[in-house]
């Protein structure tokens, strides 16, 4: 097809025309920001020639995306929730904020309203085989003082990579709890070594993965909120050193700040003194808390969750 059948100016037009932006009504955000992205839409229809089937065909992935709730999935898939944070990363700059620990994506599998405790909490109710895994850490501010009472919110896969309310397996909030700093600002959270998170055999994001000749694993990970008042909230997750997919995650979610490496506790001293009986696996990951500030956007992001707690 000759690429100038259809001239710029018409497409620009019709595109202005379809986000009514010849008439005053409506919202004007939903409008500006429709009239660019059927556009460049129709740009890239245009400059790759893209036929009647393909274009159903891709309304079709879409439809089935939603059927199944998984653009949430399907997002941090394609790279955009990584590149959320990239964004958020550079207005922080601009607002003079410059440490902290790293953020990193949410990712779709969060259930509000895990069980909350102080200091300590136990995450698996000890059906999984996983090896055990003690997790430990400070929140500190960027004085470096302890935060005591900062909540603490972790959630994670199990050993087989499924997550509790998504996976139907396992008791509700397995693996997820909220743990409030002690009056040092330490937490410890005791659980097993998870597994990577694969897409689902039949999901509409391993279907486009495929499609793009990728893979849809993301590598181990623990996820975080952490929030203080006075403190902007942190979404972040650590991985593990030696992960297969530490540096290829699907999900775009790996920063080398936030890799932990696991150290195996064989001693039986050490064994007994965690209130254990085979040795295990050690993780430290604390946190620094940068100050609340109204020069950059906030942290907190209203979303829907694939499970409404
Ligand atoms: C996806 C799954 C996760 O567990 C996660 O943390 C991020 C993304 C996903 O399937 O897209
Ligand atoms: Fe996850």
């Amino acid at each position: 097809m000759p690429a100038d059948l259809i001239s710029k100016t018409v497409m620009k037009e019709l595109a202005a025309r379809a986000a009514g932006a010849d008439n005053a009504k409506g919202n004007k955000r939903v409008k500006e920001v429709t009239e660019r992205l059927l556009y460049r839409l129709m740009q890239v229809i245009d400059e790759c020639d893209v036929s009647m089937d393909e274009f159903w065909a891709a309304v079709g992935l879409l439809t089935k995306t939603a059927k199944n709730n998984e653009f949430g999935l399907m997002i941090p898939g394609v790279a955009l929730e990584h590149f959320l944070d990239l964004r958020l990363d550079e207005a922080e700059r601009l607002a003079g904020i410059n440490g902290g620990t790293t953020r990193t994506i949410e990712g779709p599998l969060y259930v509000a309203g895990a069980p909350l405790t102080t200091g300590e909490a136990r995450m698996d109710d000890g059906t999984d085989p996983g090896e055990v895994l003690i997790i430990s850490g400070t929140v500190r501010g960027e004085d470096g003082n302890a935060i005591p009472g900062a909540i603490v919110d972790v959630w994670h896969a199990n050993s087989k990579g499924g997550y509790s309310f998504i996976d139907g397996e396992q008791a509700p909030y397995n693996l997820r709890r909220r743990i409030a700093t002690d009056s040092k600002g330490r937490y410890l959270a005791r659980s097993i070594v998870p597994n990577g998170y694969g897409c689902p055999p039949e999901s509409a994001t391993r279907e486009l993965m495929n499609l793009l000749g990728r893979h849809a694993e993301r590598p181990a990970h623990v996820h975080y909120f952490i929030s203080a008042p006075g403190y902007r909230q942190l979404t972040t997750q650590f991985n593990f050193t030696g992960d297969k997919y530490l540096y290829t995650d699907f999900a775009f979610g790996t920063r080398e700040e936030l890799i932990v490496t696991l150290e195996r506790i064989k001693s039986p001293d050490e064994i007994r003194k965690a209130g254990l009986n085979k040795p295990f696996a050690r993780a430290t990951f604390d946190i620094v808390l940068t100050k609340e500030t109204a020069q950059a956007p906030s942290t907190i992001v209203n979303r829907e969750h694939v499970i409404a707690a």
